[in-house]
């Protein structure tokens, strides 16, 4: 009998005497991470108060059962950690990396570059210097201070347009540098960290053509000029419905097919921007796990184990979801119900990995 087919049968014999506990407990008896060949991340909202690691406390169980990966959803932003131009403040970031380090997990950083209005420090916004030096230096600042603890980066967020899906995005960078920002980036942590696996992070390049070939012509570009771009990421704030499967797989083995790593980097599936349910009924969370069953299994049909960077949920309860930020009506986008309790979609998820 081996050590862990004697431990589980301990656990078991145990359990039946403790039916209390094991009806309070909120963690199944199979974990994510356990089930998966890959990490299995979460978005973890701590950082916007430095150094405070409160909000970890109260659902680190469930997270240290689960998943073997995180990221700060927030707090590693760019205006979190370069709030001055001289100034960095990686107090709230380095206590996640131990975070991490303590409970073997994998620390993902999100993001270096990221032209977001609310993320951008006002002070980079009235720049005036050399934005080449002035953005490098903010890479390799970061990459150096988090190297060894920070496993793969983000480097760049969300550059190519989203409404003119055949251009990059209008930002601050491509205003400044052009689009040599981007492989200026990736060039710049590579220098300054060059174990950390580095993506290229963006959303709906699975819901419209567009915007994925011009991805892949990106893409196929850095790899001609040799650019250390190593993978992709796939944010996948998906909804029930849309978009199709056969559209994500797509996506995701054109990514496989140039033999980049390939994460789904911030899961969720939201389940009523139709705003037509009041809760969140039997029916609707079986619909729910069905969709995540078929993403996760599309992930593992599509991307070969060498290649997968793993998937990231974004978020933990429910009721944390960025999706109800100033919604007017209820959503219900993630694995685990306000109390922790896990929902079909749990399931679905676990049933994907299987497949
Ligand atoms: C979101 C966070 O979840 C929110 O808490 C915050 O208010 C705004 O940013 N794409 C990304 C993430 O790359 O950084 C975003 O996170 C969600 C969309």
């Amino acid at each position: 009998m081996s050590y862990r087919f004697a431990l589980t049968l301990f656990a078991l014999i145990f359990s039946f005497g403790q039916p209390e506990s094991r009806a309070q407990s909120t963690v199944p008896a199979r974990a994510l991470k356990d089930s998966a060949k890959f990490p299995i991340g979460v978005a973890l909202n701590v950082g916007n108060a430095p150094g405070d690691m409160a909000d970890i406390r109260e659902i680190a169980a469930l997270i240290n059962a689960q998943f073997n990966s995180i990221v700060a959803e927030n707090g590693m932003k760019m205006r979190f950690l370069h709030p001055a131009i001289d100034t960095y403040d990686f107090a709230a970031a380095d206590a996640l990396a131990d975070y991490a380090r303590t409970h073997g997990m994998i620390l993902h950083g999100h993001a270096l570059i990221w032209h977001h209005d609310y993320q951008l420090p006002v002070w980079m916004k009235n720049y005036q210097g050399d934005w080449q030096a002035m953005l490098r230096d903010h890479v390799q600042q970061i990459c150096q201070h988090f190297a060894g603890k920070v496993k793969s980066w983000d480097v760049v967020n969300e550059a190519i347009d989203n409404k003119h899906p055949k251009q990059y995005r209008a930002t601050l960078f491509l205003e400044k540098l052009g689009p040599a920002y981007i492989e200026q980036a990736f060039i710049a942590a590579h220098e300054a960290d060059p174990a950390a696996v580095l993506y290229y992070n963006d959303f709906n390049m699975e819901s419209k053509a567009d915007k994925l070939q011009f991805m892949l012509d990106m893409v196929d570009d850095f790899q001609r000029r040799h650019i250390p771009l190593h993978g992709i990421g796939f944010q996948m704030h998906v909804s029930v419905d849309s978009p199709a499967i056969a559209q994500i797989k797509t996506a995701l083995q054109a990514v496989a097919a140039r033999g980049l790593k390939v994460r789904i980097s911030e899961l969720d599936v939201s389940l009523n921007q139709q705003q037509r349910a009041a809760s969140l009924d039997p029916a609707l969370a079986q619909l729910q796990k069905a969709r995540y069953r078929e993403i996760v299994s599309a992930y593992v049909q599509s991307v070969s184990p060498a290649q997968r960077g793993g998937i990231t949920f974004w978020g933990l309860l429910d009721k944390d979801s960025w999706l109800l930020d100033g919604k007017p009506y209820p959503d219900w986008p993630l694995l685990f119900d306000d109390k922790g309790q896990t929902k079909p979609a749990y399931f679905g998820v676990l049933e994907g990995l299987k497949e």
